[in-house]
């Protein structure tokens, strides 16, 4: 009952034109398809109008990388979800381990992250996992249900299932170090008992949760076959049209 889905996170790569050039080769690869897995790619800011209209009803979506917690105000060089909603984005990734590494996103912070989708009309893409020191410490299930609590434990439970979490294990983004799929299917499980004892039941069934780091076309099927693993969070895969679309296909068939 959950439909399979893949979002490329273009993360800092890909001006306009070449945003442009990379939408127009998926939207060209997947014209016709049988639409059986939800696709999306996330691109910078700058090419967002871009790529947005580039997909126009290809049904592929598109989704921000990131946005501020208010509507606007006095935030130079922020974007608020508002804007996003203007340009057309449907999604928008909140919590990448990356903003919280690099950027200062506490998990209060992402909580008004997420609430700001909400106001605004887009759907959140909750990023939650646990550094490879916190892995080492075996505190992995801990850090990342602190995350979701703070996150979307206090949402009402039918705008559950409006958020998408992408488990993304830091100490496997970027690295070509993937969890194996046995370890992400555990972490995917822990944070589906989670929704379980944290919401009524139809939470859990149907809220998509994705796996992050270092995915690429040979290692997509035996992750995506898991049976708690809906999906995909890809980087670096994602930058090339051919690997990403290898992704896409694995999900097709899983
Ligand atoms: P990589 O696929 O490059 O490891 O990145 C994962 C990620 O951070 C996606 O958001």
């Amino acid at each position: 009952m959950r439909r399979k889905f893949i979002v490329g996170n273009w993360k800092m790569h890909k001006g306009p034109a070449d945003a442009d050039a990379l939408a127009d080769t998926l939207k060209r690869a997947l014209a016709g398809r049988d639409a059986k897995v939800d696709v999306g790619v996330a691109p910078p800011f700058v090419s967002l109008s871009a790529v947005v209209s580039r997909l126009k009803h290809t049904g592929i979506l598109v989704a921000a990388q990131n946005l501020h917690s208010e509507a606007q105000g006095a935030f130079t060089g922020e974007i608020s979800g508002e804007m996003l909603r203007q340009v057309g984005v449907a999604y928008c990734l909140v919590g990448h381990s990356e903003r919280r590494q690099f950027f200062g996103d506490t998990d209060a912070f992402v909580e008004k992250k997420v609430a700001a989708c909400f106001r605004s009309g887009l759907l959140p893409i909750l990023c939650v996992g646990e550094t490879l020191a916190e892995r080492e410490a075996g505190k992995e299930r801990e850090v990342v249900t602190r995350q979701l609590t703070a996150a979307i434990g206090k949402l009402q439970a039918d705008q559950v299932p409006s958020v998408t979490i992408a488990y993304e294990p830091v100490w496997a983004i970027g690295t070509g170090k993937t969890a194996s799929p046995l370890q992400a299917q555990e972490m995917h499980a822990t944070i589906r008992g989670w929704l379980e004892s944290s919401f009524p039941a139809f939470v859990a069934r149907s809220t998509r949760l994705q796996y992050g780091g270092s995915v690429k076309g040979s290692n997509a099927a035996e992750l995506l076959k898991m049976p708690d693993i809906d999906g995909a969070l890809v980087g670096g895969a994602a930058l090339n049209a051919e690997e990403f679309l290898a992704i896409v296909e694995a999900a097709n068939a899983a």
